[in-house]
């Protein structure tokens, strides 16, 4: 069975692959089909753009949409991440974030993976927790706010850990995970 992974970002990709390598009698295309993301939560971007995809290409397709969520500034910059990462970056974000310290810098990165076949659109989210660091730092892996973000039980940012290791913790990988398990079951 062939499902699409509708998404421009190899990162993306690349982070699929390596979750998704050991699903038996499936196999994952990536194809950069633009879909309209509207205003709302994550979930309600996946399941629109899902929605559309599949009136599109009739075929098993999915999704995968993403945020950074600082709970200090109440969620940004949550559903406007790739704007706000294109325009003030993350350097921007530290400056905002220079009164806070400790416990006031916790932030998490939220997933949801829509999947849409002819039984009709399933979402499945994933969350890592963490903080956002005092400084950027980075071994040149990753991309966006993984400079900035150090998950919970480390003391490396993501930028700092190796692909494979953000991709066992990672909130995609927790959303992939359970949309392979939902895969799994639906090929018994
Ligand atoms: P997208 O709409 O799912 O592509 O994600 C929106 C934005 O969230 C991206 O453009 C990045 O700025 C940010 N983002 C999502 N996932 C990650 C990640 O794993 N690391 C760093 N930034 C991320």
């Amino acid at each position: 069975m062939k499902i699409y992974f509708a998404t421009g970002n190899p990162n993306k990709v690349k982070e699929a692959e390596i979750i998704l390598k050991d699903l038996e009698g499936i196999k994952i295309e990536a194809i950069n089909l633009p879909y309209p993301e509207i205003q709302g939560t994550l979930e309600e971007v996946a399941e629109f753009g899902i929605k559309y995809l599949y009136s599109k290409i009739k075929k098993p397709v999915f999704v995968e949409d993403s945020g950074f969520f600082i709970e200090v500034l109440k969620g940004f910059p949550g559903t406007y991440s790739r704007y706000v990462q294109e325009t003030i970056g993350n350097e921007g974000i530290l400056k905002l974030m220079e009164d806070f310290k400790g416990e006031e810098r916790r932030a998490y990165f939220k997933s949801v993976v829509g999947y849409c076949d002819e039984d009709g659109v399933k979402l499945f989210k994933g969350v890592v927790r963490g903080w956002v660091s005092q400084e950027i730092r980075s071994k040149g892996y990753g991309f966006a706010y993984d400079s900035i973000f150090i998950p919970e039980g480390e003391n490396r940012t993501f930028a700092e850990m190796t692909r494979e290791e953000k991709s066992r913790i990672s909130h995609r990988k927790r959303a992939l995970e359970e949309f392979k398990e939902y895969l799994k079951k639906k090929l018994k």
